[in-house]
């Protein structure tokens, strides 16, 4: 496709793009359409009389007040269906914006903890996501979550949980509420994961400072750090983000809703790209926080005129920044 370092890329060139999703919640794209259907089904009774009355609750003001309720609507996935269902309408909005390939978290002990079975969790998910192979053409590969805010000891045990599972599972990731819960915190998990041949990333850098960032590269040793925005307040560490071409997976709609930064022209994407950076573009958590994949893309075109020269540096990013190989990556970069 060409691309004009000039014109700002509008919603028809960047839906044409294909594209990566690297950071994405499964839980986090839990619909009120759907935790409406899914109460009804599991005959739980919901905090919320209706969508409008859970729209007006997603009014965030930082990470934790959006986990609180993140964590409550989970409680409506129970069985396998419930789990497959959750990411077979993701998968739908995947290919409505030109997503070719995902690679999303789940948070086994969101579940487990309520008595739902690792089993039941990995295998609704996956069989959506061989469906989603098969019948959407997108391909994927799925990350482990531990919650930061639990014990590394409880991660230990998930992790064990998970083990007749792992030829389901390509990485192991570090979620929930940053602040206070440091990635040196998960220091031996994380090196049990990667001698089971796991890939690793982390969330690091996005309410946590600049040395979270260090120790997630420096001490649990992530392949990728999720989010990472906060690397600009230290020019020594976005040099070395530069040079090492480590990828960071930013999340332009969560972080205004999160209040990391108080409007999009503010944010900081764009710069750290044109700095360098090995930059990509994400929804997080997108029924929470006001889009897709591609509503992410265009905010950048609205909000920082982003050009169809930076969008297609962004998508590439993300393609090569995947789990895929190196053959898999050639196959969807020529679709450009
Ligand atoms: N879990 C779901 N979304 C998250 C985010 N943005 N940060 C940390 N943990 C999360
Ligand atoms: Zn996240």
């Amino acid at each position: 496709m060409s691309h004009s370092p000039n014109t700002v890329a509008s919603e028809a060139f960047l839906r044409a793009l294909p594209k990566a999703e690297l950071h994405l919640h499964i839980e986090g794209s839990l619909e009120p359409e759907l935790m409406f259907k899914l109460a009804e089904r599991n005959n739980i009774q919901l905090p919320y009389a209706n969508i409008e009355e859970v729209k007006k609750a997603y009014d965030f003001h930082n990470l934790q007040s959006f986990l609180d309720i993140y964590y409550q609507c989970a409680d409506v996935l129970r069985s396998e269906q419930d789990f497959y269902d959750l990411t077979w309408t993701y998968l739908l909005h995947c290919q409505a914006d030109g997503v070719v390939h995902t690679e999303p978290f789940f948070d086994p002990q969101t579940h487990t903890q309520r008595g739902i079975e690792m089993g039941i969790v990995i295998n609704g998910i996956t069989k959506a996501l061989k469906d989603g192979h098969e019948k959407l053409g997108i391909s994927s590969k799925l990350i482990l979550c531990f919650l930061r805010h639990l014990s590394e000891d409880d991660a230990i045990e998930c992790l064990e949980q998970a083990k007749p599972y792992l030829h389901h599972i390509t990485a192991v990731g570090l979620d929930s509420s940053e602040l206070g819960h440091p990635p040196e915190k998960f220091e031996r998990v994380f090196k049990m994961a990667k001698d089971l041949g796991l890939k690793a990333v982390a969330h690091a850098g996005e309410e946590g400072p600049p040395e979270y960032i260090y120790q997630a590269l420096d001490i649990i040793h992530v392949d990728r750090i999720d989010h990472g925005v906060r690397c600009s307040e230290d020019e020594t560490l976005m040099q070395r983000l530069a040079a090492s071409q480590m990828p960071l997976t930013v999340c332009p709609l969560s972080n205004v809703r999160l209040k990391v930064y108080d409007h999009m022209s503010e944010h900081n994407i764009l710069k750290l790209l044109e700095f360098g950076l090995n930059v990509t573009v994400n929804s997080d958590d997108p029924s929470f926080f006001g889009g897709y994949l591609l509503e992410n893309f265009t905010a950048l075109s609205e909000h920082l005129k982003m050009s169809e020269a930076q969008a297609a540096q962004l998508a590439r990013n993300s393609i090569n920044s995947s789990f895929l190989t190196a053959e898999e990556k050639q196959a969807l970069l020529a679709k450009a």
